[in-house]
């Protein structure tokens, strides 16, 4: 099969993310012929390296990795800074490109390394889970969490490039599977209904995870994401589509800890909530909201959530970065491969909304 390649254009940079199975073989000259600099340092962690670094390291012809250790809660300025340390020790300096190579937590951490080294480095990302391949590694969004607070610090900095081999997430353990098809759920439901039905009909397939079957929906969810970023880089309007599920969802782990659910579990839930919202309203039929439920529900199952307080989560959602100015932006699917953005749920919506999913009174 041919490497697919969909254009990322921001104003601050434009950049391909290229999708081919078993491009990490071949990463060196793809690098080469996308001018990625010639200095390049990896950044992984120690299971991904030991899964897939073999592989990266003869295709890239480099030698010694920057391993840090990734998980949520290594995600955090002091893993930052053994990055620089690794980067001021090895003399890297402004030629230098940083690649990073692992999940959500790797690809934040380290291009917000690469954005602030120097005052900025080339960055290029090589996606190593399935929500990493279809949503964190695009976009540009880079940082770490606080001890207050998650992703409470970072920036926008754009990659060079994106490589994404779908071959990799074959040693994913199913529920980080799971975790990043939710997050394809999310497009489907949101942009596309062709996907959706993809999701719902090819289930059976996509778990033997095939690259064959896999490639398809993986280019589908980075075309989605890159022609939302391109048009507003800094989610200050359309972008904020890709919110489906997030708003509660963020919520939800936030009053577990971050502990309980991976965070496209969380999401799942939080699209079960806005669609339980929507179809209270009558902004989705029934069908539509019926087929988003089975289909979520099908994927396999979810993290208990009967003992998590409505209370709670309300709480959490007031305090949500993402409320601008007062308002909660809430996205509501209008129907499958549609949403509408409304400013005017109501808590007395909401809680009802929670409780019909099955939260705690
Ligand atoms: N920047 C963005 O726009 C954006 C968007 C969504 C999520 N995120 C961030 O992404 C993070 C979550 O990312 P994630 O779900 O990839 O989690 P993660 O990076 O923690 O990876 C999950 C686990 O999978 C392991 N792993 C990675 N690749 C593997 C492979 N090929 N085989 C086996 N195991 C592998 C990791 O070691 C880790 O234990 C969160 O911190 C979230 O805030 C960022
Ligand atoms: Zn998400």
């Amino acid at each position: 099969m041919a490497p697919i390649r969909i254009d990322v254009a921001t104003p601050s940079r434009a950049y391909p993310v290229i999708i081919e199975a078993a491009a990490i073989d071949r990463v060196g000259r793809m690098f080469d012929q996308l001018d990625v600099p010639e200095r390049r340092f990896v950044v992984s962690s120690p299971l991904v390296w030991r899964l897939h670094g073999p592989r990266l390291s003869r295709g890239l012809g480099i030698r010694e990795p920057i391993l840090v250790a990734d998980g949520e809660r290594a995600k955090q300025l002091p893993t930052v800074a053994r990055i620089y340390d690794a980067l001021v020790e090895a003399k890297a300096d402004r030629a230098a490109a940083l690649i990073t190579f692992g999940g959500g937590v790797i690809g934040d951490m380290a291009g917000f390394a690469a954005a602030t080294y120097l005052r900025g480095i080339a960055l290029v990302h090589v996606p190593t889970t399935l929500l990493a391949q279809v949503d964190s590694a695009i976009g540009g969004k880079v940082g770490v969490n606080h001890p207050q607070g998650k992703n409470l610090i970072g920036c926008f900095y754009q990659p060079h490039a994106v490589v994404i081999d779908p071959s990799l997430v074959s040693t994913l353990p199913r529920r980080e599977f799971r975790a990043g098809l939710y997050e394809v759920v999310k497009y489907g439901m949101t942009s596309s209904a062709g996907l959706f039905d993809q999701l719902s009909r090819d289930r059976t397939a996509i778990f033997t995870r095939e690259p064959a079957v896999l490639t398809p929906i993986i280019a589908e969810s980075c075309r989605i994401k890159a022609g939302v970023v391109s048009i507003d880089e800094h989610e200050s309007g359309p972008r904020r589509i890709l919110n489906f599920g997030h708003t509660a969802g963020h919520a939800i782990e936030a009053v577990t800890k971050y502990r309980r659910y991976r965070h496209g579990e969380a999401v799942a839930y939080g699209m079960l909530v806005a669609a339980q919202l929507a179809k209270a309203r009558g902004a989705i039929a029934d069908r539509d909201q019926k087929a988003l439920a089975n289909l979520i529900t099908g994927l396999g199952p979810l993290p208990a959530i009967a003992d998590v307080s409505t209370a709670q989560i309300l709480e959490a959602m007031r305090h949500d970065k993402k409320v601008v100015s007062g308002r909660l932006h809430y996205v509501l699917p209008t129907a499958v491969g549609a949403t509408d953005i409304v400013t005017d749920v109501t808590e007395t919506e909401l809680r009802a909304a929670l409780k019909a999913v099955g939260f705690r009174r």
